[in-house]
């Protein structure tokens, strides 16, 4: 159907006037390019500018399924973490970070902390979970932040219950979006502002995760965790991570792989096997459940270079301009297998998928560097 049939002059056709067939008016003749560029502006705005919320809505989001029947122990916990998972968080009109601190007794570095934290009042909460003793606080943000804790035996489950009650205490605090994991060790190597918007702006937690086939890796493995947990999803990662309220959820929520790791992943098992849960557990319960939702790399900087049992930790020489630059100059994150190949595993670092420096702490570094990293902070976290 031509379009102008309908139009008046075809109307006027009908009433019998003998008018020869009109070309379209050249006012219609504008007309149509106008609307058509209209629409074809109006789908491309959409196109490019989707409203906010377009990619809200609940998430198609499934743990993968292992093609088998699921325990009923499993059917719930994966209901409950789909639940958890695909459900934003409550709104906060004061989005706040919580800061936890997993101490044996004092923090060496609470000066500098109260530098980082100046003037930014009301956009974080500290926690500091002290295992050994109450510390005596030197500066008046840490006062009173203690919650209840119990003893931490090191690579023992202790360590993942403590991890576990600062997050559920952080939780009640409904502005905590941020659950960033430091130690006594552990310094900022950026302003707050920069840390603020890194983490506030992510999409993605930052918990480490890596499949290691060596004796720190797969060999820590017992087939006591089937049929929930397989030898495939067994990852490794450091323990210091910064994770979003929705993982923050699933960590407290979970309870039936928590007890396969408690019961199966601890030093001296069977065949000469020392586990560490602080290591495994949520590196593969996140591997399990939400692979897509970490980012697989720790914003907590760690120097392993030397290859040792513990990492290096940084004397009040070492610390100059040069290497704290050096540290927040890193965009690649780097794992090393601990099987004879040695393989070297480095993925740049994706912040929603844009190359950035990873890290924004760094561990680990004597008391004595205090004095070195107050003066030179002002100078390296300019940016
Ligand atoms: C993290 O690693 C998993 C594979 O273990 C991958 O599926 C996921 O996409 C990675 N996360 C990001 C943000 O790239
Ligand atoms: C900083 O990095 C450079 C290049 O990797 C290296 O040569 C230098 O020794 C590093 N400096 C410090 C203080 O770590
Ligand atoms: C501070 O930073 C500048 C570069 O921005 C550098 O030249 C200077 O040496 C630094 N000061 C100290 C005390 O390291």
């Amino acid at each position: 159907m031509k379009w102008h049939q309908l139009s008046p002059s075809d109307a006027n056709d009908m009433k019998g006037v003998p008018l020869p067939r009109a070309r379209p008016s050249p006012r219609r003749r504008i007309w149509i390019p106008v609307a058509v560029s209209f629409i074809a502006i109006t789908v491309l705005w959409a196109y490019l500018y989707p409203p906010q919320d377009y990619t809200y809505p609940v998430r198609d989001w499934f743990p993968s399924e292992p093609a088998r029947e699921l325990t009923d122990e499993e059917t719930a916990a994966r209901v409950v973490f789909r639940q958890i998972l695909s459900t934003p968080p409550f709104p906060s009109r004061n989005p706040k970070i919580a800061f936890m601190f997993l101490t044996p007794g004092k923090l060496p570095f609470e000066k500098l902390w109260e530098l980082f934290f100046k003037g930014h009042e009301g956009r974080y909460t500290i926690y500091v979970h002290a295992s050994r003793e109450k510390p005596e606080h030197i500066s008046p943000v840490f006062v009173d932040r203690e919650i209840h804790s119990d003893k931490v035996g090191w690579g023992m489950i202790s360590m993942v219950d403590a991890e576990r009650r600062l997050l559920a205490k952080a939780l009640e605090d409904i502005d905590n979006q941020q659950f960033v994991l430091l130690s006594d060790s552990c310094v900022p190597l950026h302003n707050f502002d920069y840390v603020y918007d890194f983490l506030m702006g992510s999409k993605h937690s930052f918990l480490d995760c890596f499949d290691d086939p060596g004796p720190h890796g797969v060999f820590r493995y017992s087939k006591n965790m089937l049929p929930e947990v397989r030898e495939t999803e067994f990852r490794k990662g450091s323990q210091w991570f910064s994770i979003k309220r929705q993982h923050a959820m699933v960590v407290i929520a979970d309870s039936l792989y928590y007890s396969k790791f408690r019961r199966f992943c601890k030093p001296g098992m069977e065949e000469g096997r020392n586990c560490y849960a602080d290591e495994h557990y949520l590196p593969t319960l996140f591997h399990m459940m939400d692979p897509a939702g970490i980012a697989n790399w720790s914003v907590t900087y760690v120097d392993w270079s030397e290859g040792k049992w513990h990492p290096r930790s940084f004397r009040a020489k070492d610390v100059t301009y040069e290497l704290l630059k050096n540290m927040t100059s890193i965009d690649v994150s780097s794992h090393i297998t601990s099987d004879e190949k040695k393989e070297l595993l480095q993925r740049p670092c994706l912040w929603n998928g844009l190359k950035r420096p990873c890290y924004l702490f760094a561990r680990k570094f004597y008391p004595e560097a205090l004095n070195n990293l107050m003066n030179l902070f002002s100078n390296y976290t300019i940016f």
